[in-house]
């Protein structure tokens, strides 16, 4: 088994695993999120949900491991390949195979993880641990998680720089998923010829929906709200 794990395609495997497995939690992060659109009371029951729900309670520590495991496995395959390649030969001849996103997904990867650990700070760990006013909602007593999101982004000079780098972070999350998606099909071997090009096109809408998504939220507070 751990010789498995060692190996190229075990490693491999893990990527594509955890990947996938951080592709499903994306969808359910992106719903909650969504709520702000609906107002304050909207999305403080959805936040109220999430924190309450035991589901969701046993799968934060699941998620950060998935995301550990990624990270990890993402720099170890990086190094390996690099200590591998033939440096000059490999440069001329990978740009006419792979696309541009395919040969940077560790920076892609680092720069999402920079992003992951403002995000951590700025909101789950304040959400979790911070004291936060509280407010009725339907008779229920709740945290505000409402105005500490709006806060952060209606919040003048910096409110425009965190909204900014908050589109960027989730452009290159994009990115990382325009060639992550169906290279993770791939690597499982649910793919073949005919199906790549479906799981292409499939990533790439998948890809859209969460950098549009996401980013559609500091957008809406700063213009439209
Ligand atoms: C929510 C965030 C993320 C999602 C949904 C995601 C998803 C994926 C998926 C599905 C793959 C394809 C695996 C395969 O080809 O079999 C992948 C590859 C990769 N990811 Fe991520 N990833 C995320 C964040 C990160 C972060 C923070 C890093 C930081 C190092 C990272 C580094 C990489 C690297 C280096 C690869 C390519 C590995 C290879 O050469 O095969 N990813 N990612």
């Amino acid at each position: 088994m751990s010789n498995f794990i060692n190996s190229s395609i075990g490693k491999k495997l893990i990527m594509s695993i955890s990947g996938l497995f951080l592709i499903m939690f994306l969808l359910v992060h992106l719903t909650a999120n969504l709520f702000l659109l609906g107002g304050s009371d909207a999305f403080n029951l959805s936040a109220h949900f999430m924190d309450t729900n035991p589901l969701i309670q046993i799968m934060q520590p699941v998620l950060a491991l998935g995301f550990f495991i990624h990270i990890l496995y993402g720099i170890i395959i990086e190094l390996q390949n690099r200590a591998s390649r033939p440096v000059n030969y490999a440069k001329v001849n990978q740009k006419d195979a792979s696309t541009w996103a395919s040969r940077n997904m560790i920076w892609l990867g680092l720069f999402v993880f920079a992003f992951l650990v403002t995000h951590i700070i700025n909101f789950f760990w304040v959400l979790k641990f911070g004291e936060l006013e509280t407010v009725f909602v339907d008779g229920e007593q709740m945290e505000n998680s409402y105005a500490l999101v709006s806060g952060l982004f209606m919040n003048g000079t910096t409110g425009i720089i965190y909204s900014v780098a908050y589109i960027i972070g989730f452009i290159a999350l994009g990115l990382h998923l325009h060639h992550a998606f169906w290279s993770a099909f791939q690597t499982i071997g649910w793919s073949n010829i005919k199906w790549r090009k479906r799981l292409t096109i499939i990533g790439d809408i998948y890809a859209i929906i969460i950098a549009v998504g996401f980013s559609i939220i500091p957008i809406y507070f700063l213009f439209i709200n």
